[in-house]
């Protein structure tokens, strides 16, 4: 099985593994660098719970090899709090409007939300929801990860406003 060393940045820390050309990203994240946050529901890429930012775009890890991210910033859910450990506007609103019930999908919702709001910083609940449409939640309903979101959004706002 032909093999190749990748070079990743992911939360910041770049990180070289040797990886055979088939091994998919999610699994790279999670068994060699034990960056578990990521989920596993479908591996087919229907369920979202997989996703990560990959060099500023959302992507669902189980559909990338990761030889194709060779290179690359990928952020996780990991990476979403402060170094510090202060939790992100969305893991807050996440918390304070009740936006998930299993968890499951919260880091895959999380780390699709983050980008999101980069290229949507006041969005209507419908740009949410269209937002998030790859990410599948068996238990929420959606409703309060919408506010979840908001809240985030609202919060993000205020703080830029005062930078
Ligand atoms: S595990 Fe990747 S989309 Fe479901
Ligand atoms: S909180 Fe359970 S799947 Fe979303």
């Amino acid at each position: 099985m032909a093999k190749k060393v990748i070079t990743l940045t992911v939360n910041g820390e770049t990180h070289e593994q040797l990886v055979e050309d088939r091994e998919l990203l999610i699994h790279t994240l999670r068994e060699r660098l034990n960056l578990t946050g990521a989920h596993i529901g479908c591996e087919t890429s229907h369920c979202g719970a997989c996703t990560v930012d990959l060099d500023g775009r959302s992507v669902k890890s189980c559909t990338v090899f990761s030889v194709q991210a060779d290179g690359s910033s990928v952020t996780t859910i990991e990476g979403i709090a402060a170094s510090d450990g202060t939790l992100h506007a969305l893991q807050e609103g996440f918390r304070i409007e009740h936006g998930l019930q299993c968890g499951y999908c919260t880091p895959g919702m999380i780390v699709r939300a983050y980008r999101l709001l980069k290229e949507i910083p006041d969005p209507t609940d419908d740009e949410i929801r269209w937002g998030i449409s790859g990410n599948l939640c068996r238990c929420t309903g959606y409703q309060n990860i919408v506010k979840a979101v908001q809240y985030a959004a609202s919060k993000l706002r205020v703080k830029e406003a005062a930078e």
